[in-house]
């Protein structure tokens, strides 16, 4: 039997459909131009909670200046098809002015882990994606959300922000999904042309080749990071803009690995920015 999915646009639309769904819970928030990083995010959620609730909006808050907010791509139709293929209760796909009030002026903002990494090249990325996420935890009221392991350093911050100002929401972080060459999903391969693509391997050879020497007893944090620079250098299409070997927790930079650490990287194939990363030990 395959029931509806509930598909509204208004906060007073998720509010009232919210109400209808037996608990618990799951949220899967999204900016849609879905694949299949995004659709384990929804199995995982559908394997633990009696309802699944998706969320489709490209946040402009989380967006600099620069960025591709206006080419972000888009496949709404697309979309719901697969969301409704894979047995989601409700979808949400607000305007910006259904979650941006006129006049709006409060912020969420999450303090020293957004300094480093994607925070110290993305100024401003993080309060917007912490800004919209309390909102969806408001208006879906959801008991678990799903995030991926892909953006390892928004979903530390998510959690920190959630224990922070004591959502009752349980966060789950969910395995990266890669292309059968190692590449990471993302809605952001789209850009890239067909040689493009073949260079954008490039970091997960890099992480690859770090964590192969760290699992050979390489556990210097520098040695590692600058395996991944030489990696990267060998690809004429990539430019690294950074790597880090930071403590999974703190995400401060290391010297030596002891506990558990993040081996995380941004990199241009082309004009396309490409993150990933590994957890290591
Ligand atoms: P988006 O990039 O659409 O990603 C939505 C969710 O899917 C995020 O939790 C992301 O980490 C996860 N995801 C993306 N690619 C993945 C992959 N290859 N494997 C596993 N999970 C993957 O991240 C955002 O949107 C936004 O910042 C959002 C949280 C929705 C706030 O606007």
């Amino acid at each position: 039997m395959t029931k509806t999915m509930m598909i509204v646009k208004t906060l007073p639309e998720v509010r009232q459909a919210r109400g209808k769904l037996p608990g618990p819970l799951g949220l899967v928030p999204t900016m849609g131009y879905l694949h299949e990083g995004h659709l384990s995010l929804v199995r995982r959620a559908k394997e633990v909670c009696a309802s699944v609730a998706v969320s489709i909006f490209v946040n402009p808050t989380q967006f600099g200046p620069k960025e591709d907010l206006s080419r972000y791509p888009r496949n709404l139709e697309g979309d719901l098809s697969l969301l409704r293929e894979a047995g989601v209760d409700l979808v949400w796909t607000p305007d910006n002015e259904d979650v941006y009030p006129p006049g709006f002026q409060t912020w969420v903002s999450v303090e020293n882990l957004t300094l480093p990494l994607e925070g110290a090249v993305r100024p401003g990325h993080f309060r917007g994606v912490t800004t919209v996420v309390a909102k969806l935890f408001n208006a879906f009221t959801p008991d678990r959300a799903f995030f991926g392991q892909k953006d390892a350093q928004q979903a530390a911050v998510i959690r920190r922000m959630s224990l922070d100002l004591n959502f009752p929401v349980e966060i789950e972080i969910c395995p990266t999904v890669r292309e059968a060459d190692g590449l990471a999903m993302s809605s952001r391969n789209a850009y890239l042309n067909p040689q493009e693509r073949q260079s954008a391997t490039v970091l997960f050879r890099a992480l690859s080749a770090a964590k192969t020497a760290f699992e050979h007893g390489d556990k210097d944090a520098g040695h590692l990071r600058a395996l991944v620079e030489f990696t990267i250098a060998a690809e004429p299409l990539a430019r690294l803009q950074y790597v880090s070997c930071a403590d999974f927790d703190s995400l401060e930079e290391l010297e030596q690995i002891r506990g558990r650490a993040l081996l995380s990287l941004a990199v241009f194939v082309g004009d396309t920015r490409l993150i990933d990363n590994f957890i290591l030990g």
